[in-house]
């Protein structure tokens, strides 16, 4: 089954919350549809027909972590996904890669399913198999895979219009699917009801992670149509 993964960012409301809920119910999609918006707004999805999961959790199950949000206490919220490693928590908020492992495991242990996403910088971008190769460490072979989604998301292309050509996906895609054979594999950055149906188009794309273009909600109607 594709999948569409909408990652808002905090120019997401109340209101838009509202409106997203009850067009999304209208929708007969035979793709997953997960929407994570920020924490505060995730009590808002009363009645949503699909899923719903966090942008990020912390690694311990409780204690005093003032700001922190818990797998056990997102699970409790309803959400059953958890995006993890967004490179906008790796550059801002200096996250490693053995923190967002163990957010990862924090995660599964409560059977929220991580989404762990990976790329390369655009300084990095002849480099790509080790940087990607580098971030992955930690899971290849050591985890079972079926319990986790990965989302190739080069940080050159999110937010700024600029996609992967077809044949650098092709590669770095059959590059992870090598290494993570049981796990569905997303592609994020820029994506958009024009580029969505290339972009589902390459073997190995199990579907697609959308930032911006996920806020409006024709646009991202029509993306679900595209990956269905
Ligand atoms: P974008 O964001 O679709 O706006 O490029 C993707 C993301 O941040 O996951």
């Amino acid at each position: 089954m594709s999948i569409v993964v909408a990652n808002w960012k905090m120019n997401g409301n109340v209101f838009l919350v509202k409106q997203f809920v009850h067009r999304l119910n209208e929708i007969e999609a035979i793709s997953k549809i997960i929407v994570c918006p920020p924490a505060a707004l995730l009590g808002n999805f009363e009645n949503f027909k699909h899923f719903i999961g966090a942008q990020n959790c912390f690694y311990e199950e409780s204690g005093a972590f003032t700001g922190e949000n818990s797998p056990k206490l997102l699970k409790e919220l309803g959400c059953g996904y958890v995006l993890l490693g967004h490179s906008e928590r790796r550059a801002i908020f200096h996250e490693s890669d053995e923190m967002i492992c163990q957010k990862w495991r924090a995660a599964v242990k409560q059977s929220l399913q991580p989404i762990i996403c990976v790329g390369e910088k655009l300084e990095e971008r002849g480099n790509w198999k080790d940087v990607l190769g580098h971030q992955l460490k930690n899971y290849v072979g050591h985890c079972d895979q079926n319990d986790t989604i990965f989302a190739y998301e080069p940080v050159w292309s999110i937010g700024t219009g600029i996609v992967p050509s077809a044949s650098e996906l092709g590669a770095v895609v059959s590059f992870l699917k090598e290494k993570l054979p049981r796990s569905a594999l997303l592609y994020g950055g820029s994506v958009n009801a024009k580029n969505a149906g290339e972009i589902m188009g390459i073997k190995g794309v199990d579907g697609v992670l959308v930032g911006g273009a996920s806020l409006q909600i024709d646009e991202f109607e029509n993306i679900i149509k595209m990956v269905s």
